[in-house]
């Protein structure tokens, strides 16, 4: 029997590390995100992105302005990110690693500025060239992607200074993830509060992802959630589809460069970025897609569509009775059949959920409806709803492939696009 001594075994646990990290990588692009928190009320959001960052794997460092840390302390910020906190006050941290240029060494190390929440001050700053404190060298300094969630009073938003100074910095190629309307700090109700941090977080990746990009310029459709056929105004059919795969393969279609349009049925936010189109039924959906079909260049069909709908829709609520209700049921249409019947240069790859004889009945489906691509996942004993993690097992007219997974959806569906992008290379 072998055995190791301590460094052995350290030497291999680091070498294991690596070909992980390594792997991540692969998938899902692991990001040093430089974050800079500057002075307003929401910046005790950011703790949740850096939580958000770190727990998708991505490194985070934070620099914090002497503003921003009357809202937030340095001490917060290194403990979520697990990094020294930088900022213009030398005590935030002890660790510099050349003092001399700290600016430039930070902006070199990150692959994206992220500068949440905004003010009007840093971005007054850097929009004309102001460089006095670290923040703002760094943001001056740095020749990543630069992303900025601007948050602060509604007047200082619709301000024409501001507005030309952000019209600045998106002329120079700089991503913003604009604020949302509602109550704000100072009581008055308007547009300036800080986005969703969700959404923030699918803008750093974007933003940051923008170099690997396999599917860059190709529009692609992506279908998800279920649809609801509805029986009166208060019954539907529908089924236990949350939507989750669908908006993390619109996701991650996004990420690698492609155009994406959603159709999005069912209650799910949609994704920042992404323009969606939100439909109810099957119907709808089929409308919606055939819209779109003409300029894509390919569907990923997540959608778990109803396949029947009632005959007959009552206006008025229909009413208890002792005798057993009929209802008559019509099929749907197959939206990815219909697809394939009027497509021209477009690819198709559909999904599959399945709780027996998973190749079998995905291999029909494949070529029932003309795919050239299908990823069946079980869904035996409620596994594969919501946000859980999930496997896929990939099928063509070749037959199936390895299966992917067990991942969290937001892995699975990078690893499925990287997966498909191959199998379309081939
Ligand atoms: N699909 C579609 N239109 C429908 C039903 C399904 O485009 N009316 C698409 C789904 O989006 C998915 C694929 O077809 O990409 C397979 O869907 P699934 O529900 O698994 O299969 P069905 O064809 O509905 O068959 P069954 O429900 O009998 O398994």
């Amino acid at each position: 029997m072998v055995t190791l001594d301590k460094f052995e075994c350290l030497f291999l646990v680091h070498l294991t590390s690596l070909a992980i990290t390594s792997l991540c990588n692969t998938w899902m692009f692991i990001m040093k995100v430089l974050l800079g928190i500057t002075g307003g009320i929401a910046a005790y959001k950011s703790a949740d992105l850096i939580r958000l960052l770190v727990r998708s794997g991505h490194q985070v460092r934070c620099c914090l302005t002497d503003a921003g840390s009357r809202f937030i302390t340095p001490l917060t910020l290194a403990t979520l990110s697990g990094e020294p906190c930088f900022g213009a006050n030398p005590e935030y941290h002890e660790w510099r690693p050349n003092p001399r240029v700290e600016h430039v060494d930070l902006a070199r190390w990150a692959d994206v500025v992220a500068v949440v929440p905004a003010t009007a001050n840093i971005i007054g700053k850097v929009a004309n060239g102001i460089a006095d404190d670290l923040l703002s060298t760094i943001l001056l300094a740095a020749t990543c992607r630069i992303l900025w969630a601007p948050a602060m009073n509604r007047a200082m938003w619709s301000h024409p200074a501001f507005t030309k100074n952000l019209e600045t910095l998106s002329g120079y190629g700089h991503s913003i993830v604009e604020p949302k309307s509602g109550i704000l700090a100072c009581g008055e109700d308007g547009t300036g509060k800080l986005a969703d941090i969700d959404d923030i977080f699918d803008g750093i990746i974007a933003t940051g992802t923008e170099r690997s990009k396999i599917f860059q310029g190709k529009r692609v459709l992506v279908t998800a959630g279920p649809t609801h056929e509805d029986l009166d105004p208060v019954r539907t059919l529908t089924n236990r589809s949350t939507g989750h795969m669908g908006i993390e393969m619109a996701k991650a279609f996004r990420n690698v460069g492609a155009n994406v349009h959603l159709v999005l049925g069912g209650e799910l936010k949609s994704p920042w970025g992404i323009p969606t189109k939100r439909v109810r039924s099957a119907e709808d959906m089929l409308a919606a897609c055939l819209e779109l079909w003409p300029d894509m260049d390919g569907i990923c069909a997540t959608a778990a569509v109803a396949d029947q709908r009632p005959e007959k829709y009552s206006t008025e609520k229909i009413k208890k009775m002792e005798e057993a209700l009929n209802l008559p049921l019509l099929r749907t249409p197959d939206i990815l059949s219909t697809l394939h019947q009027t497509k021209t240069h477009q690819w198709l790859l559909g999904f599959a959920a399945e709780s027996e004889n998973f190749v079998e009945n995905a291999s029909a489906k494949l070529v029932a409806k003309g795919l050239d691509a299908i990823l069946v996942n079980d869904i035996s004993s409620g596994k594969g709803f919501g946000d859980s993690p999930n496997t896929l097992i990939p099928i063509t007219k070749c037959g199936s492939g390895n299966s992917i997974g067990p991942d969290s959806k937001e892995l699975l569906a990078s690893k499925a696009v990287n997966w498909f992008a191959n199998f379309l290379d081939k």
